[in-house]
């Protein structure tokens, strides 16, 4: 593949959109001899309707499309952009306009409308917290409505597809694409992925589940043979995928960059053909990533587009697949079936009645989201004593480090969002290989200082950069609390190479510490970080990256006007050592080296092999604290089937919060295990009480078998416990579950995508 930064950029005004499509309309035949533009029949007709009207031409011209950009070819030529494309956006495929099949105008993705390198200039949009953060909410209602914000904002901006969500199990914490995704568990992520999904498609524009699959490291991420066990694959990351796709129907599914069992994923029959279309029955299209096919002949496994075609080394979806056809290795039948995907996609999700409408942004209300988001996802890790929330106004309070004078981190890559009011700081990072030029550290306007000077009035609120950590632990010497910000900037194409905080700031905090007993952590890092320092303070915070109204969200959390309720979508290990890897796989390997990672932990990622093994996590998934207690009881556990679990909770403290209910399941019939089967997040007044009764999605239960590709859940008694978390767990009980085998198609699943079929939530 070719680098993105090797791309010639230039900035300019963003194309009209839909004057092409318009044009065509009304040069071509009228909509009553469109059939396929009849909205009343179904999606599957409608693009059956349309692939037998279009040239075989048409159909190749929507199977591979561009990076939105004016680009130099290998041999120095240079392509310019078609007019109607969105100048610098992620992609670009174009419609057939005389038929009135619109283009697709991608943008990336989850954490909001990215503009990468702020390649578009000015365009910014509303920046979301880190998906661990989202993920972090147990709360699939926010979900959609963060996945529905980033869906009006795309199509405000002319964009009709979504090249997110970002939904890869997080099995390495140090990651360099953790921030986008939503966990280590595939319940948690499969549910909130499949919300936000809803949400963005709820706006008519396509979303994109991503990275298919097994993408869990960036190192060497283009060459990288991901290996792992594929039963254990069915029962972690494809069952995330999997739970996402069903129940939130997004129109595509970006394949990775990554090899699976020694085949590239954008070619791997198994993975595209077996497991997402016939087995789970996947009705949309498969979307390469950009620069991630390796021949035409991935169109004969499985992949329906190739995606930033000039990123491979030929745009193998164009006349080499024309010529497969001719040459009879590729069925027209199967270009049908490509084509077939999109427009149907095109069509259930709307986006053909409802094309993008460039338009005004409610950028106030959208931060209201992100701090939502922010406030019910930051999570509290440990609060010893009573030093939060910070009630008593303090006369000095010494606020250190992590440029909290000017804003929050945000993660780098193609989902790095230009917030709205732009950046508060930009930091040219720099290094090597075709990423590099996406290191830059980019803070939200949202300065936790200020935030705090605002809490707190009549305090003196003090800052330290904390670049020299003997002045700020003078500082804190001299204040009643220290509040000290430590980032880790990680970018999409790096993993960090360790877990260690950068640029000395263990020392800081050792440091501060040492001055002031009140000191409080707040961490803003892409990743689990380990904590050295952990036993010299009496309060962290996780605060992740916590988006463009993070400042304010971590100040109320730590003044009180919030009750924090976020939970851990991720494990913080003790030590790297206690990690599957405690080395970074292919840590130093030459860029573009051949690698590999055993993912020999299997299904049991994060807090499963934590357990597995015996080694309790600093912090486990699950954990997060409030303000006010909670009780959970009258547990009672029904069998059969599946588990249906019903329990009551309560508020037994003084203050208004939420609390997330976990159930974990502890023993299957003939086996231990550990693994979240439910989860609901209650929010209660103090003395109020809620019944709570979740039901198991079967395939927690089993295990699959995958040369008879089934689900076996075998006949005995099956164990829970609440759980504060992972590692916490509370009452128990037990219930006989049936002997089962079945198969996916078996699992309720509608092979339908869209909005279309069940009512948006409100
Ligand atoms: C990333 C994708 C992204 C695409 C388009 C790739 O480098 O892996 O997640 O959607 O670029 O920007």
């Amino acid at each position: 593949m070719r680098s993105k930064s090797s791309i010639v950029i230039r900035r300019g005004a963003v194309a009209s959109l839909w004057l092409a499509l318009a044009a065509g309309l009304a040069a071509g035949a009228s909509a009553n001899d469109q059939a396929w533009l009849d909205a009343g029949r179904s999606p599957d007709v409608r693009a059956r309707l349309a692939v037998a009207a279009m040239t075989l031409d048409e159909k190749i011209g929507m199977l591979h499309g561009p990076m939105a950009f004016d680009y130099k070819g290998p041999d120095g030529t240079e392509t310019p952009l078609p007019l109607e494309a969105i100048r610098d956006s992620a992609g670009f495929v174009p419609g057939v306009p005389r038929l009135g099949i619109p283009a697709l105008y991608e943008t990336d993705a989850s954490l909001g409308v990215a503009n990468p390198m702020l390649v578009r200039g000015g365009d910014v949009a509303t920046a979301l917290p880190s998906g661990l953060v989202l993920a972090g909410t147990f709360d699939p209602d926010l979900a959609y409505r963060a996945g529905a914000l980033v869906g009006r904002e795309a199509r405000a901006k002319g964009f009709n597809v979504l090249l997110g969500g970002g939904m890869n199990l997080t099995r390495d914490p140090r990651n360099g694409r953790n921030f986008e995704y939503l966990g280590e568990d595939p319940w948690l992520a499969g549910v909130m992925a499949a919300e936000a999904v809803r949400g963005t498609q709820a706006e008519h524009v396509i979303s994109t589940v991503k990275h298919f699959a097994l993408n869990a490291n960036e190192t060497n991420r283009n060459t990288l043979d991901a290996r792992a066990d594929p039963a254990s694959l069915r029962e972690s990351d494809l069952l995330a995928f999997q739970i996402a796709i069903e129940r939130g129907h997004p129109g595509s599914v970006m394949c990775a960059y990554n090899k699976v069992n020694g085949s590239y994923s954008c070619g791997n029959a198994w993975l595209l053909d077996e497991v997402l279309k016939r087995d789970w029955s996947f009705p949309g299209w498969v979307m390469s990533d950009w620069g991630a096919v390796h021949g035409a002949a991935d169109g004969a496994n499985g992949l329906d587009q190739e995606s930033g075609e000039q990123l491979d080394a030929a745009v193998w979806f164009d006349a080499p697949l024309k010529q497969a056809v001719r040459d009879g290795r590729l069925s027209v039948a199967r270009i049908d079936d490509m084509v077939e995907r999109i427009l149907r996609a095109l069509f259930a999700v709307g986006v053909v009645e409802h094309p993008p409408r460039r338009g005004p942004i409610d950028y106030a209300a959208h931060r209201l989201v992100a701090g939502d988001v922010a406030r019910q996802g930051i999570a509290l890790l440990k609060n010893e004593g009573t030093l939060l929330p910070v009630s008593a106004p303090l006369k000095r309070i010494a606020v250190i480090g992590g440029h909290a004078n000017v804003g929050v981190l945000s993660g780098g890559g193609s989902s790095q969002v230009n917030p709205a009011g732009a950046p508060a700081l930009r930091i040219p990072i720099g290094g090597n290989g075709g990423m590099a030029a996406f290191r830059t550290e980019l803070y939200d306007p949202s300065s936790p200082l200020a935030a705090i000077r605002e809490a707190t009035p009549t305090s003196e609120v003090l800052y330290d950069s904390g670049d020299f950590p003997a002045d700020a632990a003078a500082l804190a010497a001299r204040s009643d609390l220290a509040i000290v910000f430590v980032t880790q900037h990680v970018v999409e194409g790096f993993d960090a190479p360790t877990m260690q905080l950068p640029h000395g700031q263990d020392a800081l905090i050792a440091a501060v510490a040492a001055a002031n007993a009140h000191t409080i952590v707040v961490l803003e890092t892409g990743n689990p970080v380990t904590m050295p320092w952990l036993g010299q303070v009496p309060a962290v915070l996780a605060a992740w990256y916590p988006g463009e109204a993070g400042g304010e969200a971590i100040a109320d959390i730590l003044f009180g006007k919030i009750n924090p309720s976020g939970r851990l979508a991720m494990s913080f290990p003790r030590a790297e050592s206690d990690l599957v890897r405690p080395r970074l796989p292919n840590l130093g390997a030459e860029t573009g080296a051949d690698g590999s990672v055993d993912y020999t932990e299997g299904a049991l990622v994060g807090y499963r092999w934590y357990a597995a093994k015996g080694t309790a996590p600093a912090f486990a998934f699950g954990h997060g604290l409030s303000y006010t207690r909670f009780e959970q009881s009258h547990l009672e556990v029904k069998g059969g089937k599946t588990l249906e679990v019903s329990f009551d909770v309560k508020n037994v403290g003084a203050r208004f919060g939420a609390d997330v209910a976990q159930v974990y399941l502890t023993a299957a019939a003939d086996r231990a295990v550990l693994r979240l089967i439910g989860f609901e997040r209650v929010t209660l007044e103090p003395g109020e009480m809620r019944h709570v009764t979740l039901r198991a999605d079967p395939r927690l239960l089993a295990s699959y078998d995958e040369p008879a590709r089934q689900w076996r859940v075998p006949e005995g008694i099956y164990r829970v416990r609440l759980g504060e978390s992972a590692a916490d767990l509370g009452p128990g009980g037990e219930a006989k579950i049936v002997a089962q085998r079945f198969a996916d198609r078996a699992v309720p699943f509608v092979a339908r995508v869209g909005p279309t079929l069940e009512p948006p939530r409100p």
